[in-house]
């Protein structure tokens, strides 16, 4: 139905382009031209925008965006989270973060937050300090301080951890994670 009426619109949109051309080609005074000139780019523009605005409302109802579904949440002041240490933190949606501290910088940078839901089968994953790994225990499946799979059937399959952004404001540490789980959409 939309089909039909934005084409039907950008058909009109040419004529007027055609006949505003026509008339400034045949207009005697150059004020005339521009007056037909700006009445119709005022036109074709309005028709442009209020289309715009329609696709992009209707992108955002049939793609929600990001925004709508991750959102900064805040997980604990920095000063709780030792270097080699990891804290674990579950998201309004459920998702299972592990946030590991790997210098003692206070900047977000000396942080990682990653998935702590194992890709393989989803057992809880573990950050081990002394080794600088990210550890499955149910199939020994081991992750390096980035989320890349090292060893164990994460490896074989190529599965990744997710990573989480974060930042850190006034020394409190904040991830941006899912708080609306995808199937809880209807
Ligand atoms: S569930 Fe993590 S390695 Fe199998």
């Amino acid at each position: 139905m939309y089909n039909k009426y934005i084409f039907t619109d950008i058909t009109f949109i040419m004529c007027l382009c055609i006949y505003i051309r026509h008339r400034i080609v045949s207009s005697g005074s150059s004020k005339q031209r521009r007056g037909f000139l700006i009445s119709g780019g005022c036109m074709a523009s309005g028709l442009i925008a209020s289309y715009g605005t329609l696709g992009w409302m209707s992108a955002k109802f049939l793609y929600p965006l990001e925004n709508d579904m991750v959102q900064w949440q805040y997980v604990t002041p920095i000063s709780e989270i030792n270097l080699g240490q990891a804290w674990e933190y579950e998201s309004p949606s459920g998702a299972k973060v592990v946030v590991a501290r790997q210098s003692t910088g206070v900047t977000a940078d000396c942080f990682i937050a990653l998935s702590g839901t194992c890709p393989h089968l989803g057992c809880q994953v573990h950050w081990e300090g002394h080794n600088e790994r990210f550890f499955c225990p149910c199939h020994n499946g081991v992750f390096d301080p980035t989320g890349q799979p090292i060893s164990g059937p994460p490896a074989a399959a190529n599965q990744t951890l997710t990573q989480y952004r974060v930042k850190v404001e006034e020394k409190l540490l904040f991830a941006l994670v899912p708080v609306k789980s995808i199937t809880a959409r209807g």
